[in-house]
């Protein structure tokens, strides 16, 4: 009786707090979960929380209120994992595209963002892009905020965030006409290399290709920094109520994220890593240039000597046919003795010729 009722009780206690749990958890909306999933500009399975809605009837996600304080952040559901998963020692490079736009007005910008497993539990949106207090994340800001811990810099730069302490690199984009909060779209390449250990990342108006140059390039360990460790990727944004109350819009348009595990071979080639970071993308340019000439090279060579089998085919079969042909009318006089005779001249006169040699 006492042992059932304990457990009745237990039970009870265990439906209070799941329910607890569920209303108090902070809103995956399931609704905007849905209306990605069939987005082809985004991965499935993104999961939105904070603020971050799609708006009826609109294929973008709306990651801010605007009204500050807000905060929304987009989560891939799967972990990346800077180990290939069959393999620990095989290094995992990404990549990832994604456009955006913020509009002019009161917020921290947008940041990109791989940090350790149950960061949207911690998410509160409190500090630039909801990251105080985390120290082992590795985010590229897209900032929009004047910057005094970073040599005072202006509110229109993106910058590499190591560990939460400090910029590693710093991009000025009003030298390369570019403004970020004036609520055009832009679109981000962020790519790492792990043969190389070389973070990329590249920024350009909407409708522009690719840039063949990054606006920043630093190489970084990401085994070393998380080992086999799951880590979540992310696009943030927030706004702090801090001088104005109206937040600008931040919307996300697209958003893809790409894995590849490198081979064990492939990353004992040498790479200078020197070299890459100075030079950077026209390096690899140029190894990519030779690589291609030289297949281009042997596919011709290889065209050519195809080429060169078949017409000595078409010829052989050609002469097969022709000397047929002039066979045939030969035998069809096999009664002309003259001929016959000749022929066996001929073979004879040879032969003596050969013998005279
Ligand atoms: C950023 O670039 C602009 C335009 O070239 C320049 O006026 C400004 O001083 C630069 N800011 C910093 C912090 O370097």
């Amino acid at each position: 009786m006492a042992t059932s009722s304990r457990r009745s009780y237990t039970f009870s206690s265990n439906l209070r707090m799941f329910i607890f749990l569920f209303l108090t958890a902070k809103p995956i909306s399931s609704f905007a979960h849905q209306a990605l999933h069939n987005n082809p500009s985004f991965d499935p399975h993104i999961s939105l929380f904070g603020d971050a809605r799609v708006e009826d009837g609109s294929s973008n996600v709306q990651l801010t209120r605007s009204h500050a304080p807000s905060s929304g952040l987009l989560l891939l559901d799967k972990p990346f994992k800077s180990t290939s998963v069959r393999n620990v020692d095989q290094p995992t490079s990404f990549s990832t595209e994604f456009s955006f736009s913020i509009a002019p007005g009161n917020c921290d910008g947008l940041a990109f963002v791989l940090i350790p497993n149950g960061f949207h539990t911690r998410f509160q949106g409190q500090g630039p892009f909801g990251l105080s207090g985390e120290n082992t994340f590795l985010g590229i800001e897209f900032d929009t905020k004047k910057d005094d811990k970073a040599g005072n810099f202006n509110a229109n730069h993106v910058r590499i965030d190591i560990h939460g302490l400090e910029s590693v690199r710093v991009s000025n984009l009003s030298s390369l006409n570019l403004v970020l909060n004036n609520g055009d779209v832009l679109k981000s390449w962020v790519e790492y290399d792990s043969s190389s250990k070389l973070l990329q990342v590249r920024l350009s108006k909407h409708d522009q290709n690719r840039p063949l140059n990054p606006i920043l390039a630093y190489q970084i360990d990401l085994i070393e920094m998380w080992g086999n460790e799951d880590v979540f990727v992310g696009i943030i944004s927030t706004a702090n109520a801090e001088s104005s109350q109206i937040s600008s819009n931040v919307n996300v348009y697209s958003w893809r994220f790409r894995v590849r595990a490198v081979q064990s071979w492939m990353h004992s080639l040498p790479a200078d890593p020197r070299g890459y970071m100075d030079k950077d993308s026209k390096e690899v340019r140029e190894e990519k240039g030779k690589s291609c000439a030289l297949t281009i090279l042997a596919r011709l060579i290889f065209a050519t000597g195809c080429g060169a089998l078949f017409a000595f085919l078409v010829l052989f079969m050609w002469a097969i046919s022709v000397s047929r042909h002039t066979v045939f009318p030969v035998k069809c006089e096999l009664g002309h003795n003259d001929f016959r005779y000749e022929k066996v001249n001929v073979i004879v006169e040879k032969e003596d010729q050969c013998d005279k040699v």
